[in-house]
């Protein structure tokens, strides 16, 4: 609900509230964190207004937009030069509730949602600025759009989605930085005084930040206290700046990242910022993430498959890579029939003349030198075996050595006058170019109107590089959503896994057309409860694609046992990455007991609510739950690392049960209440490294 009265504007979901008001023209922000009734927020506010903003100077009032240049000397949150000006001054012009949030021609939390629109204007810089403020049940979803409605070009230098300023307090901060192989590790530091920025300029997504944030109180913990969440609905450039002023105030900007030496914005221009999601609560870390969850699975992820269990994979990368013809497929194919597997994804390799990574990207045509009887014929073979058929793309790459890139070298994105930076012997694309995208688009068309294909795996394996401008970053991300909505409306029963070199392009606008992205290329089961874990602390289970692979692991080169992979593997989408041809009998029999089992509990882990209950970064023992909403069940694993001698390991106390009721706990043949599930705990019991333990947790009545 959003009211205006009294000059405070206040924005609440009945859990949070957020609170701001007008003085001097300037919108000077109030409050954020749990709800308050609007005569509250007022008083909060009352303080604030009665000081003029201009007594002190800017430099100490919380507002609504960090301006550059007028006496607020933190980070702006929007910063633009023209000519004769570096500064700018943002007055009150207007607001108005909107029903419904205006589109922003990229992904954003979906569904009608109520809207405050602030329209401020800057006259001598000729400049107007909207900021969005949408009311979504547990979060507020941010945005900005700025317009140059002077006589002149100017230059924006950063429009930041939102400007969030906490109140006095003492402030750790959590990021989600990893690299390759080891994605989303969780770190958490102190907001010490000055400047701290997370970003990247990579162009896309990448494995080094997640555009992820969240502040939380000094004591917050992962059950309780005070946390702010941030997640950017964005595939490109960003930046999450934090600064700690003198007097312990945090202000956070989180927006689309513009280029050093800003972009031009043409009289009459508009440029308006992604969506940034801001989640509050008092519950603690684990708070936060089931907020975000719940509203990923609503508000963003694609109905279509939002909630719906997803294909059990076998994909074909670690199995054969580049080394494969029609007849070892076919082998391939059946050995993962009977197995309860659904789909066969192809990965790498099947067009141009790829043996290696070094050419054809770009030349989307079946290499008839390995699939002499295209692929049908490869389909049709799963088909017979009662298996559907999937297939690996990378859209927005070219091989210098393509024909592709032969008869279109100008597509790759470049500089004039230099040679392109190669990574992985390959360049991007420029996806700010309409031809290309449509040149992409009918290329997958083909190979997708032409076959019976219902899984494609978009992969993205370097960042930008070579950009002439900064607005090409912008445009880049524009095409590549674009290219997403084309398929998506073309072949709407399609599911596309998201990739980028595993999993960094993990982030919520290519969740909101991939409903499942791979989650990393190290599918150790050891390593992958750090990459599981860190990704949950904003993304939902049901978009973590996890498959059990080989050992010992072509990443780690560590042996896990097979129990434990399945069983890190099974929260989230389960899937295969080792040759099913050639696996031994009793593995063959484990994977239909894993699949079996996971198929039981595939609603619960894709729907329920996750407790994270031990954390891998900060001890030897991992552990997650996943409850029903309603506390009916749940299901937990808890893995070690190394076994210890003699080591105490203390019990496991449960959560989000009801205290009252009396339950089964499968695995221990065991019936106990949930007073003592949730209070006692449960006590695991490791017997070699890299063990598991998994327990199905049922009600059986509403009394103990
Ligand atoms: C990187 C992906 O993460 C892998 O799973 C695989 O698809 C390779 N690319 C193929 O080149």
């Amino acid at each position: 609900m959003i009211t205006i009265s009294d000059n405070i504007y206040h924005i609440t979901d009945g859990k949070y509230s957020y609170a701001f008001f007008v003085k001097d023209g300037k919108l000077v922000h109030s409050y954020y964190g749990k709800a308050l009734p609007v005569d509250k927020a007022r008083m909060k506010s009352s303080a604030l207004n009665a000081l003029s903003v201009h007594s002190f100077g800017y430099d100490w009032m919380p507002f609504e937009v960090g301006e550059r240049g007028r006496g607020d000397f933190r980070i702006p949150s929007a910063a633009v030069s023209g000519n004769g000006f570096t500064s700018t001054d943002f007055l009150f012009e207007s607001a108005e509730v909107l029903d419904d949030k205006p589109s922003l021609n990229m992904p954003s939390l979906r569904g009608k949602a109520q809207t405050l629109a602030v329209t401020l204007k800057d006259a001598v810089a000729g400049l107007e600025l909207k900021l969005y403020y949408t009311v979504y049940d547990g979060a507020l979803a941010r945005h900005t759009e700025i317009k140059n409605i002077g006589k002149l070009p100017v230059t924006l230098c950063t429009l930041d989605s939102a400007c969030t300023e906490l109140d006095i307090g003492d402030y750790d901060y959590i990021s989600l930085d990893g690299r390759w192989g080891a994605e989303c590790g969780v770190s958490r530091q102190s907001v010490a005084y000055g400047v701290h920025t997370l970003s990247s300029s990579r162009g896309v997504t990448s494995h080094q930040h997640n555009p992820f944030l969240a502040v939380l109180d000094k004591d917050a913990t992962e059950h309780s206290g005070d946390v702010y969440g941030f997640n950017l609905i964005y595939s490109g450039n960003f930046a999450a700046r934090m600064e700690r002023d003198e007097k312990s105030r945090v202000r956070v900007n989180f927006g689309a990242q513009i280029a050093e030496g800003g972009i031009s914005l043409e009289v009459g221009e508009s440029f308006v910022s992604p969506e940034l999601v801001s989640v509050y609560t008092d519950e603690g870390v684990g708070g936060m993430s089931r907020i975000f969850h719940k509203l990923y699975r609503t508000r963003l992820i694609d109905p279509r498959f939002a909630d719906k269990p997803r294909p059990i994979v076998v994909n074909s990368w670690e199995s054969v890579y580049f080394d494969f013809d029609e007849q070892k497929l076919k082998r391939f194919i059946d050995g993962a029939n009977g197995l309860g597997i659904d789909t066969v994804v192809l990965d790498d390799g099947w067009f141009g003349k790829r043996d290696s990574d070094n050419c054809s990207l770009g030349d989307w045509i079946i290499d008839r030198r390995k699939l002499p009887n295209g692929l049908k014929a490869v389909i049709d073979h799963c088909k017979k075996n009662g298996m559907k058929f999937g297939i690996w793309f990378e859209p927005e790459a070219i091989s210098p050595n393509s024909d592709l890139y032969r008869a279109h070298p100008g597509w790759a994105i470049s500089t004039v006058g230099r040679k392109g930076i190669e990574m992985r012997n390959q360049y991007v694309l420029d996806f700010s170019n309409p031809q290309v995208v449509d040149y992409v688009f009918e290329a997958m068309r083909k190979i997708l109107a032409e076959h019976e294909i219902l899984y494609v795996k978009w992969d993205m394996n370097r960042g930008l590089s070579d950009v002439p401008n900064g607005k090409l970053y912008f445009g880049y991300v524009r095409g590549v959503y674009e290219l997403y909505d084309r398929l998506s409306h073309e072949f709407p029963n399609v599911l596309i896994e998201g990739c980028s070199s595993g999993g960094g392009r993990f982030d919520p606008a290519i969740l909101y057309y991939s409903p499942m992205i791979w989650a990393s290329d190290d599918t150790d089961a050891h390593e992958r409860t750090k990459i599981q874990y860190g990704l949950s602390l904003c993304y939902p289970l049901q978009t973590l694609s996890n498959h059990v692979s080989v050992c010992p692991n072509h990443q780690s080169a560590r042996t896990t046992p097979f129990d434990t992979r399945g069983a890190v593997a099974s929260l989230g989408c389960l899937g295969y990455e080792l040759n099913v041809a050639e696996i031994s009998e009793d593995e063959r029999e484990k994977i239909k007991k894993q699949i079996e089992t996971y198929k039981a509990d595939r609603n619960l882990i894709l729907t329920g609510e996750l407790y994270r209950l031990r954390n891998p970064f900060a001890s030897d023992i991992f552990c997650e739950q996943v409850a029903a909403e309603d506390g009916s069940e749940a299901y937990v694993v808890a893995v070690n690392t190394l076994n210890k001698v003699n080591l105490p390991i203390g019990k496991i106390k449960l959560k989000g049960l009801d205290e009252n009721a009396l339950y089964s706990v499968k695995e221990l043949n065991a019936q106990l209440s949930g007073a003592e599930l949730m209070y006692d705990g449960l006590q695991p019991e490791f017997r070699n490294d890299f063990s598991a333990n998994i327990w199905h947790i049922k009600k059986l009545t509403n009394k103990r």
